[in-house]
């Protein structure tokens, strides 16, 4: 692991605390942006992942042969392994504990990728939704582009809020059930941040904090490689029923379940 060369001010921790989220403009070097692009692209154009369900169109039906609208690779490093090492997973999971307490650890990572001029949007969601609604969460995202972000190709938007704002009820996109990606059934927008920042910074959102990113409408792909840090989850005393997940019959998980067959017999 590389030694941790950034630490956040109290201010900077006083703001995360009051609104859910905070943008530095840089975790990393320029050097391990330009390797980690080589890695990402590379993890995207072969497909990486997509026989056992770990890469998918976030935000269409994903059939196979199909261009996806959202190209997203569910734990990149377990096919990357040489990600962990890097300079970014040691800042975030510092800064993560500066934030959260020093029992944060690294949970998890994804890459999502909108392709030049046809990626679609991210609709508003909480990350949590997404989540087993009979545990506690304690967590945070970690999101950093590998190029400058800006209204045109997407950046990250939040909508300021307190850590202990409920989970909302999310519905799939378009109510398709065969559509992973999940939206914030209402919510009210006026009060949103965008956050533009260069290649190689970061956004921080609380698991609760409403977020979104616009379409790309760019010439480049916007790559994003985003970060999962917190204590691990455990039992609720009261249940959620995040009744939208039940819901999904995705291809993803269809072929999640084709792979876990395959390894048992
Ligand atoms: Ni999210």
């Amino acid at each position: 692991m590389p030694d941790v060369t950034i630490r956040l001010t109290q201010e900077q921790i006083d703001f995360f605390c009051k609104n859910g989220y905070l943008a530095i403009p840089a975790i990393t070097t320029a050097d391990e942006i330009e390797w980690m692009k080589e890695v990402y692209d590379r993890l995207f154009a072969n497909k990486t992942g997509r026989e056992e369900g770990n890469q998918f169109d976030l935000a269409g039906t994903d059939e196979d042969g199909e261009e996806a609208k959202l190209p997203q690779i569910l734990g990149p490093a377990r096919y990357a392994p040489e990600l962990k090492d890097s300079l970014y997973h040691a800042n975030a999971v510092a800064i993560t504990q500066q934030l959260l307490g020093s029992d944060a650890r690294y949970l998890g990572d994804h890459a999502i990728m909108k392709p030049a001029r046809t990626g679609v949007e991210t609709p508003w969601h909480q990350d949590e939704a997404y989540w087993d609604g009979g545990m506690v969460h304690h967590s945070l995202s970690v999101w950093m582009p590998l190029q400058d972000v800006n209204m045109e190709n997407g950046c990250m938007q939040f909508i300021p809020s307190a850590m202990d704002v409920e989970v909302r009820p999310h519905h799939t996109i378009n109510n398709d059930p065969r559509i992973h990606g999940l939206e914030i059934d209402e919510l009210d927008t006026r009060s949103a941040v965008a956050c533009p920042i260069p290649a190689g910074g970061a956004t921080f959102h609380y698991c609760r904090t409403p977020h979104y990113t616009g379409a790309n409408h760019s010439d480049e792909p916007r790559r994003a490689y985003i970060l999962g840090i917190g204590t691990l989850p455990n039992m609720r005393e009261e249940k959620r029923d995040f009744y939208w997940n039940a819901r999904k019959h995705t291809p993803r998980d269809e072929r999640a379940k084709a792979a876990r067959e395959r390894q048992q017999s």
